[in-house]
């Protein structure tokens, strides 16, 4: 009624029906209206019916649907697990390649390349690590290459810390000094030099001070304490506020030069010494020459005058032995005088045939030469002089001969000079000189002593020294004892003197003795 009254269309229901009801109106006017009722028992209970059905075929459904579910599941929990171990393998491998990357780098092969086939979003890490190896291995391959320059190195080089303290010592420094690098790592500098610390202080201090120093010279000293003189040159590494980070001290070996600075030096200081030893050498070869072109002047001068004198001294010695045949017998007196006349003639014809041997030009043939021969020659020459100055000349001359293999003119020459100064030493009222010689196995001695004025101590080592003579220069030259020496060291012989002031003189000369001739006597006298 209610519907009609508001003339529109109503539905309303309650548990058993559902009921519709609209107005009929006819031109606005209401002429009656139209309820329909539906039952709904039926529909409930064909609801209910169909929920029964629904509800066993949800709970079939939902049984269903918590297998299926299951097995979905097990199907994501399998495809989880493939599709985890995929992603671990695509993240894992390229980690791995790259952790062994990074290990080769660790092991020092920085060049070797990166995996080719690397997920995009790890190549750029890859190429990172290329590029971190190949940077490592230019700085690397410098490092190695600076240090191989450093201890190829001849010279000596030391880098320092600021505070002095040694941080690289190439290994020639270690090889000149004999340190190992642990022995001086960290050390001061100052360990290095063979002088206080003052001077290693005082060098670093001109080193920050200056930037560099060159060619100070010092000394190091070795690990056995040897001094080594060297060069240095230095500078100082700073930062950009000038403050020093190392000092590099280069420094090399000068023993070499200082050598022969240190001769130099030497040679200067002697020069003159030098000079003058070479002029006094000069002058006695000079000498020497003159002295024997004045010996060979005599020896022509003697040759010829007593060449002139032969002939005459022959003569008179014919007439004389003519006048004691043919002219019967003479009385005692004068026959005398005639024996003393051809005994004389005799003498004199000995001497000139001995003067002209004496200075005859001296060859220089090594021959046997007979000692005592010498010797009995020279004093026959000199004879009338001993006599004229009361000297008596005691000769004890080897009985078994003293000879010698050598230059006999040169012998002669050294033994007459020595026995003319034992003469000239004798001054006064006369005196002694003995003469001995003898025979060893393998060495002749003769040995000529006399009484005279002797020798000062401070002339015997100088009496052997060219132009050495205490006589006026009309009686020696003061060459007579050098040439001598040379003489007899020429024939590997040697000669030494004795002597006191006012006591004499004693020469004694050895020469090598003719072994095969002393052989020969030492055979016979054991026979
Ligand atoms: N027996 C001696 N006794 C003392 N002094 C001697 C003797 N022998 C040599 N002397 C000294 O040695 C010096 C050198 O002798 P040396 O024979 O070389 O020269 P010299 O006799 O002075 O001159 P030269 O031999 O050239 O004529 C002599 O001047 C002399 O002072
Ligand atoms: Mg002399």
């Amino acid at each position: 009624m209610k519907s009609l009254a508001q003339r529109s269309m109503l539905t309303f229901y309650d548990k058993n029906t559902y009921t519709v009801t609209t107005p009929v109106l006819i031109e606005d006017e209401l002429i009656g209206g139209i309820l329909v009722q539906f039952s709904l028992g039926a529909m409930w209970r064909e609801i209910e019916h169909a929920m029964v059905d629904f509800q066993a075929l949800e709970n079939k459904v939902i049984r269903q649907s918590f297998i299926n579910i299951g097995v979905i599941l097990a199907l994501f929990a399998f495809l989880d697990l493939v599709l985890a171990y995929l992603i671990a393998r695509r993240l894992s491998d390229p980690i791995t390649s790259l952790a062994s990357r990074a290990q080769e780098i660790g092991q020092g092969r920085y060049e070797a390349p990166s995996p080719s086939k690397m997920p995009d979003e790890f190549r750029g890490l890859a190429d990172a690590f290329e590029n971190m190896g190949k940077e490592i291995n230019a700085k690397t391959v410098s490092k190695k290459f600076l240090n191989a320059v450093i201890d190829s190195m001849l010279g000596i080089l030391v880098v320092l810390k600021p505070n002095g303290e040694m941080e690289l010592i190439n290994q020639a420094t270690l090889d000149l000094l004999g340190y190992r690098e642990a022995q001086l790592k960290d050390r001061n500098i100052a360990t290095l030099f063979d002088t206080d610390s003052t001077f290693s202080n005082d060098l670093l201090a001109r080193l920050s001070r200056k930037g560099r120093l060159a060619n100070i010279e010092s000394s190091l000293k070795t690990r056995a304490g040897k001094s080594i003189p060297v060069s240095i040159s230095g500078s100082a590494l700073l930062d950009c506020d000038g403050v020093v980070q190392k000092y590099i001290l280069l420094a090399h070996d000068i023993t070499e030069r200082k050598q022969t600075e240190q001769n130099l030096v030497k040679y200067r200081d002697n020069l003159e010494e030098q000079v003058q030893e070479r002029t006094r050498e000069l002058q006695a070869t000079h000498q020497k020459l003159l002295h024997s072109e004045k010996l060979s002047a005599l020896g022509k001068l003697i040759g010829s005058v007593s060449h002139e004198f032969n002939n005459p001294i022959y003569g008179i010695s014919n007439i004389l032995h003519q006048l004691r045949e043919h002219e019967g017998p003479l009385n005692e007196e004068l026959n005398h005088l005639l024996d003393l006349a051809i005994r004389e003639t005799r003498r004199m014809s000995d001497l000139i045939r001995r003067l002209q041997g004496f200075y005859q030009p001296m060859d220089e043939v090594v021959t046997l030469v007979d000692i005592n021969e010498i010797i009995n020659d020279i004093l026959l020459l000199s004879d009338k002089s001993f006599n004229d100055r009361k000297i008596i000349v005691k000769k004890t001359l080897s009985p078994s001969g003293a000879r010698i293999h050598g230059i006999a003119d040169q012998i002669r020459q050294v033994l007459l000079n020595i026995i003319q100064n034992a003469q000239e030493a004798i001054v006064g009222k006369g005196g002694l000189i003995c003469i001995y010689t003898r025979q060893e196995m393998e060495k002749t001695y003769i040995i000529i002593s006399d009484d005279g004025i002797g020798i000062p101590r401070g002339n015997l080592d100088r009496i052997f020294d060219p132009f050495f003579t205490t006589k006026s220069s009309v009686k020696g030259t003061g060459l007579g004892l050098s040439i001598s020496y040379d003489i007899i060291k020429k024939h590997g012989g040697d000669i030494s003197v004795e002597s006191r002031p006012e006591a004499g003189a004693t020469f004694t000369l050895s020469l090598p003795a003719n072994i095969a001739f002393a052989a020969d006597q030492k055979s016979q006298s054991s026979t």
